[in-house]
């Protein structure tokens, strides 16, 4: 018999084609709706290979009814939804699709600061409401994004290309990460300060860690209360680095002026949720990396690391 497949969203046919002749392939059909995690646990138990959103939790309950699973393939670089440790030990290899997102993520991260920072949106809204009567010296006036100060959270691939972007508007470049970047810091100008540093100093400050044990809960009240007044926050990373409450505190209270928000602790966002009242909060549906030319290149990646582990080869892309 064939090993089986099993996708938790549906993807393009074409895309899924070169598992068709080796494999028994499954899709979750509905394409709107995650899997329920009933149906992931029972495909998972006759599977060989996963392909998984970061939706989908891949932990030691999955991962123990699921004797056959060589491989799982998650449609994002991130992979805070799997269990490593335990995928370890059952000997599943977890393959991301790092790389192939990197531009498309930072562009979207430095059109999120700048819709922000212009107030687009609002503007957008103004405009189609006919509220446009006449120019006005400071109708919509927003804030300068070149020669300004950004500060990233998290200088991964993401944080080098956004920072990138941001050495052509001519901004000074902050970054806090675990580790130092020097080609960065040579390349890009970029230089690396504690967080503390970061957040007095910056205008924009950009999250873009990965969520870890060290991340999760990162910004509070006290970090908000650091930042400027006049500073935008902006996350493309995962919801939970951020005490939502705290963000929309200092919204409220004015401690900073504004945010772009492409990620959220609960997924979807509720649209009764305080943060969504903000006329200065720009929010996007995890939308990042989002391209359809990024997406199916994902998708393509994850395909290509089940087949290789599957034929006993080297996945290219296992975390
Ligand atoms: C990722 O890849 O981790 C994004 O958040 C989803 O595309």
């Amino acid at each position: 018999m064939k090993p089986f497949i099993f996708i938790t969203r549906k993807l393009p046919q074409t895309v899924i084609e070169p598992l068709n002749q080796e494999f028994r392939v499954e899709m979750w059909e509905k394409e709107d709706v995650p899997v329920p995690r009933d149906i992931l646990l029972e495909k998972a138990t006759g599977a060989s290979a996963l392909i998984t959103m970061l939706s989908d939790k891949v932990d030691t309950e999955l991962l123990e009814n699921a004797p056959s699973l060589k491989v799982v393939a998650n449609l994002a670089v991130g992979y805070d939804n799997i269990d490593l440790k335990a995928a370890k030990q059952k000997g599943v290899a977890i393959c991301n699709t790092p790389d192939v997102l990197t531009d498309t993520t930072a562009d979207l991260t430095f059109c999120l600061l700048m819709a922000a920072a212009r107030r687009i949106v609002e503007a957008d809204r103004y405009i189609k409401e006919g509220k446009w009567k006449s120019w006005s010296p400071l109708l919509l006036a927003g804030t300068d994004i070149h020669h300004k100060t950004i500060g990233i959270v998290g200088m991964g691939s993401i944080g080098e290309a956004v920072a990138k972007r941001a050495k052509g508007f001519d901004m000074n470049i902050l970054y806090h990460n675990r580790s130092r970047k020097p080609e960065a810091e040579k390349s890009l100008g970029a230089s690396y300060v504690s967080l503390d540093e970061l957040l007095d100093q910056s205008d924009f400050v950009v999250v873009l860690a990965p969520l870890t044990a060290e991340t999760e809960g990162l910004f509070q009240k006290e970090q908000f209360l650091a930042m400027k007044k006049s500073a935008f926050f902006i996350n493309a990373a995962r919801g939970p680095i951020v005490n939502e409450e705290a963000l929309a505190e200092a919204l409220e209270t004015g401690e900073i002026a504004g945010a772009g928000l492409d990620v959220f602790t609960n997924e979807p966002i509720s649209s009764e949720h305080p943060l969504l009242s903000f006329d200065n909060v720009v929010a996007l549906p995890h939308i990042a990396s989002s391209s359809t030319e990024t997406r199916i290149g994902m998708m393509n990646l994850c395909v290509q690391n089940i087949h290789a582990v599957l034929n006993g080869d080297k996945p290219k892309t296992e975390v």
